[in-house]
């Protein structure tokens, strides 16, 4: 091989490494350009759904925000605690209430709230007969009891309950003002079904009445002055 031969090896030797490193080059460039792409897609992305999320997160529910500001003024509520008990055809049954209300006193009327899922509302319908029973400030047990709190131990919500004698068929409790209802319109509102009661006989009891506020049982006490 003469001096011209070596020359042209040479050359070509040089031609093609230089062509290696540039398709090497080349490959890395698109790999990086690749990733580059990615890693913005990725960044818009991202930052679009962290705004959308901020967006639902700012917006207030406000239906859950009406519900929890109510039940946090209605905390602040204070209410006599009675029991509405009913009797009849549809049998004897019992609830702790403290959505009752004086209507009118010409004719005498009053009003109590009760779930539309209550079995106590479902008897005072078919029975049409209810009485609204105050109760005494001594007297949380009972009202835990027409609340359902021993349901599972004692069956039976009138187990040992005191009672009185009275014109209605719905049952009386001893010591309780006594509000002795007909069964007038109801109204069915949200969860509730309100229940109008026509008096036919009242017996007030010489007490202070048990009080519930802040979800707890209270007292009355008078201001001093
Ligand atoms: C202090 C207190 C007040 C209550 N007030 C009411 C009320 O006004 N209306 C109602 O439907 N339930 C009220 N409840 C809930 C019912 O007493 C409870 O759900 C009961 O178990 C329903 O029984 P029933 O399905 O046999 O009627 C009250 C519970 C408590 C502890």
């Amino acid at each position: 091989m003469n001096q011209t031969d070596k020359n042209h090896l040479d050359v070509d030797r040089v031609r093609t490494h230089a062509i290696q490193v540039g398709l090497l080059v080349s490959a890395e460039i698109s790999l990086a350009y690749g990733l580059l792409q990615k890693f913005i897609y990725f960044h818009v992305l991202t930052n679009t759904f962290s705004k959308l999320n901020m967006n639902k997160q700012s917006q207030p529910d406000t239906k859950l925000d009406l519900r929890e500001d109510f039940l946090a003024g209605m905390r602040y509520v204070a209410n006599s605690v009675t029991v509405v008990t009913t009797n009849g055809v549809a049998g004897i049954s019992g609830v702790t209430v403290s959505a009752f209300s004086s209507v009118s006193a010409d004719p005498p009327t009053v009003l109590v709230c009760l779930n539309s899922a209550s079995s106590t509302l479902e008897a005072l319908q078919a029975n049409k007969d209810f009485c609204v029973n105050v109760l005494p400030e001594g007297a949380k047990h009972i009202a835990e009891r027409f609340a359902g709190f021993h349901d599972t131990a004692i069956s039976d919500r009138f187990e040992g309950i005191d009672l009185t004698d009275s014109k209605g068929p719905s049952p009386v409790i001893s010591g309780a003002t006594a509000f002795i209802c007909k069964l007038g319109e109801t109204l069915s509102s949200g969860s509730h079904v309100i229940c109008i009661g026509h008096i036919v006989e009242t017996h007030a009891g010489n007490f202070t009445p048990l009080i519930y506020m802040d979800r707890k049982f209270k007292r009355i006490s008078d201001i001093e002055g």
